[in-house]
């Protein structure tokens, strides 16, 4: 049975092969060719976009505005509008609303910097969650996709059921890109029920 660590380096030489700058493209590839989340036209958010290969994959599935935000700076990416910042401030999303009024897709693989402490870990990702969809239903227009990461354990099933009411349908997806033994997983939600209508 292969490694699981050499899978996850293989997966590494793949991305730097094909001039993606994380291996984390395949996981959106994969979510997008399971899910259809992004289509041409729409405009995305992407949430935690350091170092951009989501960014990357994102301006070939769309015509439309992509933005990226994160903590640290995101080298260039064609096609694609920076941001610098937390987006769970108020003053960074003033910035992302300047940008990007109204959203057909929000993504969030925000990640906080893990500690060790599986169960402090999981709920802080849970929180960063939490803090995505918020931001999500101001933005999102009636129909669009919210696509978060998350982690299983104690607050996920809440963090799942709040999504749920907010979209009519919502999926745990596991990319196989998803390194062994993590307990990381992304809530892939459809067509949103608020929201303003699509312009
Ligand atoms: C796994 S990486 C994202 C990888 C990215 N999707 C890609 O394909 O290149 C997680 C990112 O989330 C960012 N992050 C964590 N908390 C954040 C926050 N509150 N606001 C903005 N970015 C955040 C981190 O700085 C980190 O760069």
């Amino acid at each position: 049975m292969p490694n699981p660590r050499w899978a996850g380096d293989r997966l590494h030489r793949r991305a730097a092969q094909e001039g993606y700058r994380s291996r984390a493209a395949y996981k959106l590839r994969e979510i997008q060719e399971r899910h259809r989340v992004v289509r041409e036209g729409d405009a995305v958010l992407d949430l935690g976009a350091a170092p951009g290969s989501w960014l990357q994959v994102l301006t070939t599935l769309t015509r439309g505005p992509v933005v990226g935000v994160d903590l640290q700076p995101v080298a260039p990416v064609e096609g694609a509008t920076l941001l610098v910042g937390d987006f769970s401030e108020r003053v960074t999303q003033d910035r992302i609303r300047e940008i990007l009024p109204a959203a057909s897709v929000v993504l969030s693989d925000a990640a906080p910097k893990l500690s060790g402490h599986r169960d402090y870990d999981q709920a802080r990702a849970v929180a960063l969650g939490e803090e995505a969809l918020a931001l999500a239903m101001t933005l999102l227009t009636r129909g669009g996709n919210f696509v978060v990461k998350t982690f299983q354990g104690d607050l996920f099933e809440e963090f799942l059921a709040e999504v749920r009411r907010h979209f009519r349908s919502v999926r745990v997806f596991r990319p196989s890109a998803t390194r062994k033994g993590s307990r990381e997983c992304y809530i892939v939600a459809r067509h949103f029920l608020g929201g303003r209508e699509p312009c």
